[in-house]
């Protein structure tokens, strides 16, 4: 019995890897496959470290999640159908109304607008803190220094502007309007903040390291942009 149902979870991943290829292929090399793949890697392995591997429930929960967290997403949906993709995904597995829920719930509350809408209260589970911080890892060190450059240049983005400083507290609605928003700009407004934001002990080492990259990253920039290097 255990052996069918590990086969059958194998499954139902790989078909979600069937629908991340085919639904984010060709976006810009910040919302692609790849990031999906390295946000499934660390998720399951912040899993491991907070002593999940052997509870196969939770691991297929913050694998699907992990995989499916960034389809539907509003900045990059094509059509408006798009937006039910994941539920009906989901619908079609025959999986568990529980783990179906526990899936769903972590995709829609994971999102840093989210979080400045103050939409996440509540009991934040285990399973969401592991896949949210994996997608915020992803976001910043030398990883996330290039995504929000690909972003920025996918929409025609500046680097930097001396002129348009950065707005600290930004409520959801202004997060989403990004009016004058540079590259530069968003490390302040949203990359320096995720180190203090993460929900395991796990994701808050691993922040460590990249947060301080960036930060000298950004003083180098800096340096460079004014001519003082
Ligand atoms: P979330 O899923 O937490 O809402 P997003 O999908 O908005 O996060 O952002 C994911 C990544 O895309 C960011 O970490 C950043 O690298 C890039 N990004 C998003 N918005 C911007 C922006 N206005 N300028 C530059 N990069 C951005
Ligand atoms: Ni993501």
């Amino acid at each position: 019995e255990i052996e069918r149902e590990m086969g059958m979870s194998r499954e139902i991943v790989h078909k979600a890897e069937n629908l991340v290829e085919r639904s984010m292929k060709g976006n810009d090399p910040s919302h692609d496959p790849p990031h999906v793949w390295r946000v499934r890697d660390l998720a399951l392995s912040l899993a491991r470290d907070q002593g999940l591997s052997s509870n196969p429930d939770s691991m297929l929960v913050i694998e699907l999640a992990a995989l499916l967290h960034d389809i539907g997403d509003y900045k990059y949906l094509r059509d408006p159908s798009e937006e039910t993709i994941v539920e009906n995904f989901l619908e079609e597995q025959g999986l568990e109304e529980d783990v179906k829920m526990r899936i769903l719930s972590i995709i829609k509350r994971m999102g840093f607008k989210e979080e400045l809408a103050g939409l996440i209260n509540g009991e934040n589970s285990l399973e969401f803190g592991i896949v949210q911080d994996a997608d915020r890892l992803d976001a910043i060190g030398a990883i996330g220094i290039a995504r929000c450059f690909a972003f920025s240049g996918s929409r025609n983005g500046v680097f930097h502007n001396p002129a348009i400083l950065p707005r600290l507290d930004l409520s959801k609605d202004q997060y989403m309007k990004k009016v004058d928003q540079t590259a530069v700009n968003h490390f302040h407004e949203k990359l320096l903040k995720l180190k203090d934001l993460m929900k395991t002990e796990a994701g808050r080492k691993r922040a460590e390291k990249r947060h301080k990259f960036m930060e000298e990253f950004l003083e180098e920039f800096y340096e460079e942009w004014d001519g003082r290097a």
